[in-house]
């Protein structure tokens, strides 16, 4: 299994967030997360489409929006035209899941379905046929730094099963929490796609941490 390793920019120094991406490509990260908070759906602010615009003109990286944003419908083709080929929404914001997914589509990027811990897996089942990626969150949405949830490990494997049963080439990724004390867990319960923001700065450097955590769930994760 090839693990794809996405960075989120929440612990980058702000004040060089096209420096801190730019390292993240030459580290031989997979692609760029964004945790786009609005202060309603999550009790943190963080920023919006024009951030991540400014970022796209200095890397090449794809670029993923995670949106834990109230009502995020009328912004959604923002992320799009920012720059995003992935825009991961939470069904629990939305009034019309199934027509967000649709509407992200049609925006021209790919569309997410991200499941807060306590939100059930029954909440993407009819969302399958319209999404290319599942994010199952390993912690409470809001902040960088907090502990990997392992209770989160059933619910990826019960994602697993449902994707694989599906027949659709959709990504499970898991968010939150992740690093080298636990990417193999999330790993071995069938997650492909990892993000990792506090831990990977923790290593001494951006490459040796994005080959640690690929190394580590390619060792663990499925044959
Ligand atoms: C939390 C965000 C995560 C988080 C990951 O609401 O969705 O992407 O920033 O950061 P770490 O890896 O530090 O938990
Ligand atoms: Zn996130």
């Amino acid at each position: 299994m090839s693990a794809k390793i996405v960075p989120s920019v929440l612990p980058a120094d702000f004040t060089r967030l096209g420096e801190e991406c730019a390292g993240l490509q030459a580290a031989g990260a997979d692609r760029i997360h964004w945790d786009v908070m609005d202060g309603r759906f999550v009790p943190n602010l963080t920023f919006g489409a024009d951030v991540i615009a400014a970022a796209r003109r200095v890397v090449e990286l794809p670029f993923e929006a995670h949106l834990m944003c109230d009502r995020p419908e009328e912004l959604l083709p923002r992320y799009t035209e920012a720059g995003c080929e992935l825009v991961i929404v939470h069904p629990e914001t939305l009034r019309q899941p199934h027509h967000a997914y649709q509407a992200i589509r049609d925006s021209g990027a790919r569309p997410g379905v991200a499941l807060s811990p306590a939100t059930p897996l029954s909440q993407a089942r009819w969302a399958l046929d319209l999404v290319d990626l599942l994010l199952v969150m390993t912690v409470n949405p809001g902040f960088g730094g907090q502990s990997y949830i392992s209770g989160m490990e059933a619910k990826v494997a019960a994602a697993r099963a449902l994707i694989d049963h599906s027949g659709r080439d959709i990504e499970l990724e898991v968010d939150g929490g992740v690093g080298p004390d636990t990417i193999a867990g999330a790993a071995a319960a069938g997650a492909d796609v990892f993000v990792s923001g506090s831990a990977l700065w923790r290593y001494p450097s951006f490459g040796e941490g994005v080959a640690d955590l690929r190394r580590r769930a390619e060792r663990a994760g499925r044959a």
